[in-house]
Protein backbone atom coordinates (compact mmCIF):
# COMPACT_ATOMS: atom_id res chain seq x y z
CA UNK A 1 0.00 0.00 0.00
CA UNK A 2 1.35 3.47 -0.87
CA UNK A 3 -0.46 6.69 1.12
CA UNK A 4 -0.96 9.76 -0.54
CA UNK A 5 -1.78 12.53 1.41
CA UNK A 6 -2.56 15.76 -0.19
CA UNK A 7 -2.03 19.02 2.72
CA UNK A 8 -1.59 22.69 2.39
CA UNK A 9 -2.35 25.13 5.15
CA UNK A 10 -4.03 27.32 3.58
CA UNK A 11 -7.71 26.96 2.89
CA UNK A 12 -9.63 26.66 -0.60
CA UNK A 13 -6.65 25.75 -3.00
CA UNK A 14 -7.91 22.60 -4.31
CA UNK A 15 -6.69 20.28 -1.90
CA UNK A 16 -10.02 17.92 -1.92
CA UNK A 17 -10.54 18.35 -5.60
CA UNK A 18 -7.07 17.33 -6.17
CA UNK A 19 -7.72 13.88 -3.90
CA UNK A 20 -10.74 13.11 -5.22
CA UNK A 21 -9.33 13.67 -8.84
CA UNK A 22 -6.04 11.53 -8.13
CA UNK A 23 -8.45 8.83 -6.62
CA UNK A 24 -10.40 8.65 -9.79
CA UNK A 25 -7.45 8.49 -12.54
CA UNK A 26 -5.95 5.99 -10.19
CA UNK A 27 -8.88 3.95 -9.51
CA UNK A 28 -10.00 4.56 -13.82
CA UNK A 29 -6.07 2.42 -14.38
CA UNK A 30 -7.72 -0.69 -12.03
CA UNK A 31 -5.92 0.57 -8.93
CA UNK A 32 -7.44 -0.16 -5.72
CA UNK A 33 -8.29 2.85 -3.83
CA UNK A 34 -9.37 3.93 0.26
CA UNK A 35 -10.09 8.10 -0.11
CA UNK A 36 -10.01 8.70 3.85
CA UNK A 37 -11.57 12.18 4.49
CA UNK A 38 -10.15 13.03 7.72
CA UNK A 39 -11.66 16.57 7.18
CA UNK A 40 -14.65 17.52 9.66
CA UNK A 41 -16.68 19.34 6.23
CA UNK A 42 -16.81 16.34 4.91
CA UNK A 43 -16.65 17.74 0.99
CA UNK A 44 -14.79 14.43 -0.06
CA UNK A 45 -17.63 12.03 1.30
CA UNK A 46 -19.90 14.21 -0.04
CA UNK A 47 -18.68 14.75 -3.38
CA UNK A 48 -18.74 10.92 -3.53
CA UNK A 49 -22.47 10.74 -2.52
CA UNK A 50 -22.01 10.39 1.32
CA UNK A 51 -24.29 12.89 2.76
CA UNK A 52 -25.97 14.32 6.30
CA UNK A 53 -23.01 13.10 7.80
CA UNK A 54 -23.05 14.83 11.51
CA UNK A 55 -19.52 15.99 12.77
CA UNK A 56 -19.88 13.65 15.25
CA UNK A 57 -19.68 10.90 12.72
CA UNK A 58 -16.78 11.87 11.55
CA UNK A 59 -13.33 11.43 12.38
CA UNK A 60 -12.44 14.90 14.47
CA UNK A 61 -13.74 13.49 17.42
CA UNK A 62 -11.38 10.95 17.63
CA UNK A 63 -8.44 13.82 16.77
CA UNK A 64 -9.51 16.10 19.32
CA UNK A 65 -11.55 14.52 22.06
CA UNK A 66 -9.79 11.24 21.73
CA UNK A 67 -13.07 9.16 20.87
CA UNK A 68 -13.71 5.80 19.50
CA UNK A 69 -13.58 6.07 15.39
CA UNK A 70 -17.36 6.24 14.23
CA UNK A 71 -19.05 4.37 12.95
CA UNK A 72 -18.08 3.26 8.58
CA UNK A 73 -21.09 4.76 6.38
CA UNK A 74 -21.13 4.86 2.60
N1 LIG B 1 -7.91 23.17 -10.69
C1 LIG B 1 -8.94 23.96 -10.36
N2 LIG B 1 -9.33 24.97 -11.16
C2 LIG B 1 -10.36 25.77 -10.82
N3 LIG B 1 -11.09 25.64 -9.70
C3 LIG B 1 -10.74 24.65 -8.87
C4 LIG B 1 -9.65 23.76 -9.13
N4 LIG B 1 -9.53 22.88 -8.11
C5 LIG B 1 -10.50 23.23 -7.24
N5 LIG B 1 -11.23 24.27 -7.70
C6 LIG B 1 -12.36 24.89 -7.01
O1 LIG B 1 -11.84 25.62 -5.90
C7 LIG B 1 -12.71 25.51 -4.79
C8 LIG B 1 -11.96 24.95 -3.61
O2 LIG B 1 -11.53 23.62 -3.93
P1 LIG B 1 -11.42 22.53 -2.81
O3 LIG B 1 -12.70 22.41 -2.03
O4 LIG B 1 -10.91 21.28 -3.48
O5 LIG B 1 -10.27 23.16 -1.91
P2 LIG B 1 -9.78 22.72 -0.46
O6 LIG B 1 -8.34 23.10 -0.39
O7 LIG B 1 -10.09 21.29 -0.22
O8 LIG B 1 -10.68 23.65 0.46
P3 LIG B 1 -10.87 23.57 2.05
O9 LIG B 1 -9.65 24.21 2.64
O10 LIG B 1 -12.13 24.37 2.29
O11 LIG B 1 -11.01 22.12 2.43
C9 LIG B 1 -13.88 24.61 -5.23
O12 LIG B 1 -14.97 25.44 -5.58
C10 LIG B 1 -13.32 23.87 -6.41
O13 LIG B 1 -14.35 23.52 -7.32
MG1 LIG C 1 -11.21 20.41 1.38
Amino acid sequence: MKPLTFVNHAGGVGKTSLTRGVGAELASVGTQILLIDLDPQANLAGWLGIVGVQVQGTANPVAVEGADLPEPVG
